[in-house]
């Protein structure tokens, strides 16, 4: 099939490239000159495990190719995708400007009939937008699909290669069979649904999950107040098939480029339509609030922190992915710094986006974990990268000012720590040989 992908982001790139992979003949287009010249030269502009080399193969096969085109990459098209951006407005809604301007790009250049699908997270009824948008400038017949995107940064390609399923929202049976024909490689499981189902679907299920991950976060406090152990209880709660044991792991709570996003939109969503949707808003106040539970920590094992030296382990929103948008890390590391401490930073591969987002003077940065933890007060552990799991805690113990651990991602074992001096505190788990100076909770 001839698709052509519309914007270069970690969607469209990874969808593209992905589409390709399976045979088709795929156009990714951006209005980034630069971004563009970047991909032909066989540089992903993004830090994805494999996609790379899923591209690399594509481009000289003959299945992919990049243009700024877009007129003309509409044109050769069966199918187009839209996977521009939706950023966040400020008051939680999705930006649509992006999604609209294509939309007209389309309606002007469409030369016969196409599928149009859309794979931006989009408020429910935007697909109707769009149509209406693209019939006001074309007199060639479409259809319009919603296809929302599940993806995971870090693990986009597999994601994409293995889908739990494809969701298809159209009223058109014609697009229904061409888009199942295409997805039909990847999985037998094809959802097919209306156009206002299929965006809501999104919406949901991003929503569920990070509702998940601050019901389990909330217990974990709670479990830190009776004295039980949160692994051992989404481990048992887990097993139970109705409630599942994934994204039920305590921690600092969820960041990246869509959790924090979506929910909101669906709030603003909700709102628009005069739905109190109180179960998210309060998902979203927890987890706010759970980051701070590392400063609370650091707070009860040192009394002040002003002149401290924090190691921050971990930058990244989560590991294997560079991305810092809407990282824990970047408040916990603002209040260290209102608090008078001296963060001492590192990651493998995000420190030049976190450099991007905050750039104090008083911020330490460091090559290795051993190194931010050289002379420190406490290391704080925000990203559970193999390394920092891996990390030799007998050495760290002695590069260490004082042994204290703070274990946002409940990355170590308490067998792992039970031989050696520190004092650990992990998330609603008890703590080991921890001596508080500061019982008074700030957060
Ligand atoms: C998410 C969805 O999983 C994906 O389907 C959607 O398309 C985009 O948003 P992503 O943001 O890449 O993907 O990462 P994910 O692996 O889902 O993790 C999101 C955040 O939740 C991370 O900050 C992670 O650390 C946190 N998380 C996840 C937890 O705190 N606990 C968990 O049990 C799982």
């Amino acid at each position: 099939m001839k698709i052509t992908v519309i914007g270069t982001g970690y969607v469209g790139l990874v969808s593209g490239v992905c589409y390709a992979h399976l045979g088709n003949e795929v156009i990714c287009v951006d209005k980034d000159v630069q971004k563009i010249a970047t991909l032909k030269a066989g540089v992903i502009p993004i830090y994805e495990p494999g996609l790379k080399e899923l591209a690399d193969a594509c481009m000289e096969s003959g299945h992919l190719q990049y243009t700024t085109d877009l007129g003309e990459a509409i044109q050769e098209a069966e199918v187009v995708i839209i996977a521009v951006g939706t950023p966040p407005l400020p008051g939680g809604g999705a930006d649509l400007q992006f999604v609209e301007a294509v939309a007209r790009e389309i309606g002007a250049n469409l030369n016969g009939y196409k599928v149009i699908v859309v794979k931006s997270t989009v408020p429910v009824g935007t697909n109707e937008t769009v149509e209406e948008i693209i019939a006001r400038h074309t007199i060639h017949a479409f259809d319009i699909a919603s296809v929302p995107e599940f993806l995971r940064e870090g693990t986009a390609v597999s994601d994409t290669l293995n889908p739990d399923r494809i969701v298809i929202g159209t009223k058109s049976d014609k697009a229904a069979d061409r888009l199942s024909e295409l997805h039909k490689p990847l999985t037998n499981q094809i959802v097919i649904t209306d156009i206002r189902s299929a965006e809501m679907i999104k919406y949901a299920s991003n929503a569920f999950l990070a509702t998940k991950i601050s019901f389990i976060n909330e217990i974990a406090n709670l479990c830190e107040k009776v004295g039980a152990d949160v692994t051992e209880v989404a481990g048992g709660m887990g097993l139970d098939k109705r409630i599942g044991g994934s994204f039920l792991k305590a921690g600092i709570g969820y960041g990246g480029s869509c959790f924090p996003k979506d929910t909101k939109a669906l709030i603003q969503i909700a709102g628009n339509v005069e739905y109190d949707f109180k179960l998210l808003k309060s998902v979203v106040e927890v987890n706010n609030h759970q980051r701070f539970g590392v400063i609370d920590k650091l707070y009860r094992a040192l009394g002040s922190l002003q002149g401290k030296r924090i190691a921050i382990w971990g930058l990244a929103f989560k590991p294997d992915t560079d991305d810092v948008r809407e990282s824990p890390a970047i408040e916990i590391v603002e209040r260290l710094l209102e608090l008078g401490a001296v963060p001492a930073v590192t990651d493998p591969i995000a420190m030049s986006n976190f450099r991007k987002l905050i750039n104090h003077p008083s911020i330490q940065w460091s090559a290795t974990a051993l190194e931010a933890a050289q002379g420190a007060d406490a290391v704080c552990l925000l990203t559970e990268w193999q390394d920092y799991i891996q990390v030799d805690l007998r050495k760290l113990e002695q590069v260490m000012a004082r042994p204290i651990l703070i274990d946002g991602r409940n990355a170590y074992s308490t067998k792992q720590l039970e031989t050696g001096r520190f004092a650990y505190y992990p998330v609603g788990r008890p703590a080991l040989n921890n001596e508080d100076i500061a019982i008074h909770e700030m957060i």
